[in-house]
Parts: structure tokens; C-alpha cells; sequence
């Protein structure tokens, strides 16, 4: 996938509004904050391109990005914790409509902070996509806030409490790059035949 060609698509507000799909998709979803946003633009390699905020809440959207031929959906985060209930509601109303649709899921990315257990809604959102048969991924960020060994300790802790094969977890960091090489593959595989 040449990811130069990159391009913003759209912006949704309603899972009602996407069209539908017209290639192979590729979808981020994560808590607010995790990093879903940087990793899409690591990928890229555009520092811009995706909106990137320390100010957890940022991507309140489904956007839609293409390159070569493939859709890359950054979905907005759940689980932070001062959004009102109107907004919590919105948010489960948008990913619940948006994965209950008819659409060419070849690859969810879902991502966790290395740093942290899993949440509660860190394991929903694994069950949840175990449980309807989604390829799915886990991507580990952040990795360049802790030494290798802490990586490698919070990785096998991690993921004994995901109950996910090790073929299906990257340790990845935005900062340095790490584990984009293999998310790289992983959209391959699941998006190119
Ligand atoms: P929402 O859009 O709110 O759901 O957040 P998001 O998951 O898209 O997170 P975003 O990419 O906006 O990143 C949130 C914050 O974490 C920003 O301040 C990023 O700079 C920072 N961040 C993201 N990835 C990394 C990483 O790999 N390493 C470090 N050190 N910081 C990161
Ligand atoms: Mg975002």
C-alpha cells in the first residue's frame, strides 16, 4: 500500500450517513486519547493530517481517510470519563450503528495503553469483537513511555487479560515508529489478496 497517496474522505456524524463501502476498510477504536489519531498519521507519515489533541475527546466523528485504494476509519474514543451522557450515549449510538452495518471489515485496529491494564471497556470492546467474528488486532501505544523490559512485562500482562494469540498484538509507539512495520503487514494481510 503506497500510503503517500493518502487523502481525507469524510467526516460522519451519523452511522446513517456512510455510504457504503467501496473497498477494503480498516477501523481504529480505542479509548479516548489512547493515541488512534497519531498512529493513522505514523502511518501516513503526515504529522497533520489526522487531528492529534492531548485533550482526550478529540475525534468526535467517523472520518474516513483513503490511500491506495483503502479505507482507513478513524472512529472516535470511548470511556472518557467528563463527557456528559448525551455524548456517552452519541458515541455508542455512532460505533454501535457503525459496526452493525454491512460493511467490508477486513481489519479492526483496536488499541490500549501499554502503560495500563486494560479498562473494562478495553475488554467490551475485545469480547465484542471476538464475539461477532471481526479480524481484529491489538495495537499496545505508547511503548516509548516505558523501558523494554517494563514493554515486555505490561505486554504479557496485557495480553493474558485480552485472551488474545501473540500474532495478534503489536507493542507500537507513534513517537518512535515502533511496531509500525508490522501493523503495516497486518493491513496487508487482511486487505490485499
Ligand atoms: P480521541 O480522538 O480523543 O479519541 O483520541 P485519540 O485516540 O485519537 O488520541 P490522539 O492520537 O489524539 O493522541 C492523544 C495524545 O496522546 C496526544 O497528546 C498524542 O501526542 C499522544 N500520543 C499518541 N500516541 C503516542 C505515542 O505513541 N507516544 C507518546 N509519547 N504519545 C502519544
Ligand atoms: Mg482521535
Amino acid at each position: 500500500i503506497n500510503y503517500n497517496k493518502v487523502h481525507f474522505v469524510a467526516s460522519y456524524g451519523k452511522a446513517s450517513q456512510i455510504p457504503p463501502s467501496t473497498c477494503p476498510e480498516v477501523s481504529f477504536v480505542g479509548r479516548s486519547n489512547v493515541g488512534k489519531s497519531s498512529i493513522m498519521n505514523k502511518l501516513f507519515n503526515r504529522r497533520g493530517l489526522v487531528k492529534v489533541s492531548s485533550t482526550p475527546g478529540k475525534t468526535a466523528n467517523v472520518n474516513f481517510f483513503e490511500a491506495d485504494g483503502v479505507h482507513f476509519v478513524d472512529l472516535p474514543g470511548y470511556g472518557f470519563a467528563q463527557r456528559s451522557k448525551a455524548e456517552r450515549d452519541r458515541w455508542a449510538r455512532l460505533i454501535g450503528d457503525f459496526f452493525d452495518s454491512e460493511r467490508s471489515f477486513n481489519l479492526v485496529v483496536s488499541l490500549v495503553d501499554i502503560r495500563h491494564d486494560p479498562s473494562k471497556l478495553d475488554l467490551q470492546m475485545i469480547e465484542f469483537l471476538r464475539e461477532n467474528g471481526f479480524n481484529f488486532i491489538v495495537c499496545l501505544t505508547k511503548a516509548d513511555k516505558l523501558s523494554k523490559s517494563q514493554q515486555g512485562k505490561q505486554a504479557a500482562s496485557i495480553r493474558k487479560q485480552l485472551g488474545v494469540p501473540a500474532d495478534r498484538l503489536i507493542v507500537t509507539s507513534s513517537e518512535s515508529g515502533l511496531g509500525i512495520d508490522r501493523l503495516k503487514q497486518a493491513i496487508v494481510d487482511f486487505c490485499l489478496d
